[in-house]
């Protein structure tokens, strides 16, 4: 395996229902985690680019979140249809999606 320029992680942590953070995986980010695999693939990236679930990451309230390293770019509220995107502008062109960038507040 070589060293991937890009790793994307997911968020996908789940919490019992009535919990006070809530959690991303409330909110669909499986759904995001396969589009983000499906676009791997359809791309062909995986020498370039890593994709992994993981726990929390934080900021629940505005999840999806969506964590990009080595840049350290924290997407919020992110849905499948965001992925070809992110893929295009931010890890083809170096221009992470201004719209769904977590605000200072934030991150
Ligand atoms: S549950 Fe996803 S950031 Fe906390």
């Amino acid at each position: 395996m070589s060293k991937p320029k890009h790793h994307i992680f997911v968020c996908t942590q789940n919490r019992p229902p009535q919990h006070p953070r809530g959690s991303c995986a409330a909110k669909d980010s499986m759904a995001v985690l396969q589009a983000f695999w499906a676009e791997l693939q359809k791309r062909q990236a995986y020498e370039q680019v890593g994709v992994t679930y993981s726990g929390c990451l934080g900021p629940c309230e505005h999840g999806p979140n969506v964590l990009i390293y080595p840049e350290g770019v924290l997407y919020n509220g992110v849905a499948p249809a965001d992925v070809e995107e992110i893929f295009t502008s931010h890890i083809e062109n170096g221009q992470p999606v201004k719209r769904l960038l977590a605000a200072e507040s934030v991150w």
